[in-house]
C-alpha cells in the first residue's frame, strides 16, 4: 500500500484561530473489518500494526482471529520432533516481535513458564490444544506448588493472549494420537524465561530457542 503524501508543515495560524495539525498518515490495519487472505498478508498486516511505540492487544488479536488456517501457507515451517515440541522462527519482526510456528506432537507440552515481561499472542493454526493458568507462587520459592486457576481448551483457529500480570501459564496438546500447530508471536523477543516445577513453585531459568529458522533446520537448536 502506498503511504499517502502529506505535509506535516504546522499550518499557518493567526491567533484565536482554530485548527488542527494533519494526523500523521498510518499504515496500521483498522480493528474494524480485518481481513486476512493468506500467512504473507498476515505478516504484512503484523508489521503494519506494529508501526509505532505501542502495543494494540486487540489489534494484534483481532489480525491473528481474522486468519483462516490453510497449511498450504505454513506447511514449510512446520517440524516436529518426536520427543518434544517445537520452537520454529517465522519472522523477526524488524527486532521488535518474534513470530514462530510451534509444533506439538501428541501429548507434548510446554512447562509452566513466565513470559520475560513480554507480550504472548497465540493462534491455532491445526488440531487443539489446551492453555493452563496458574498464579505466581508465593515467595521465590515457596514449596507450596502452583495454583492452576483455568484451563481453557483452543479448537483450531482459536486465539488466546497473556502477559507477566495476568500469571504463567503452559500449554499441552491433550490429544494422544493427532499433533497440533500454533502460531505465537513475542513482543519484544525474548532468548529465556523462567519455568516453574509445579509440585513446588521452585523457578529456574531457562533458555529458548530455535528448531528450525525460516523453514530450514537449525544445526545445533539456537536462540
Ligand atoms: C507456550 O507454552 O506458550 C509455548 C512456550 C514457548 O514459546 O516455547
Amino acid at each position: 500500500m502506498d503511504i499517502t503524501q502529506m505535509d506535516y508543515a504546522a499550518p499557518s495560524v493567526s491567533f484565536g484561530q482554530a485548527f488542527e495539525y494533519p494526523q500523521k498518515p498510518s499504515n496500521r490495519p483498522q480493528l474494524r473489518n480485518v481481513t486476512v487472505r493468506d500467512l504473507d498478508d498476515l505478516i504484512r498486516q503484523i508489521h503494519a500494526a506494529f508501526d509505532s511505540d505501542s502495543v494494540d492487544v486487540d489489534l494484534i488479536s483481532a489480525i491473528l482471529a481474522a486468519y483462516d488456517t490453510n497449511p498450504a501457507h505454513w506447511r514449510k515451517f512446520a517440524k516436529f520432533d518426536r520427543y518434544k515440541y517445537t520452537r520454529n522462527l517465522v519472522d523477526e519482526g524488524n527486532g521488535r516481535f518474534n513470530l514462530m510456528l510451534l509444533c506439538w506432537g501428541p501429548s507434548q507440552a510446554s512447562t509452566i513458564h513466565d513470559h520475560t515481561d513480554a507480550h504472548c499472542f497465540m493462534k491455532v493454526l491445526s488440531g487443539e490444544l489446551e492453555e493452563m493458568r496458574y498464579e505466581w507462587p508465593e515467595g521465590s520459592c515457596s514449596g507450596e506448588g502452583m495454583r492452576a486457576v483455568g484451563r481453557t481448551p483452543l479448537p483450531t483457529n482459536g486465539v488466546c493472549y497473556i502477559n507477566d500480570s495476568l500469571g504463567l501459564h503452559r500449554v499441552c496438546n491433550p490429544s494422544d494420537s493427532d499433533p497440533a500447530v500454533s502460531l505465537h508471536l513475542y513482543c519484544p523477543p525474548f532468548s529465556a524465561c523462567q519455568v516453574f516445577d509445579e509440585r513446588t513453585g521452585t523457578p529456574s531459568k531457562c533458555p529458548v530457542t530455535f528448531y528450525s529458522k525460516y523453514g530450514k533446520r537449525v544445526k545445533y537448536c539456537q536462540k
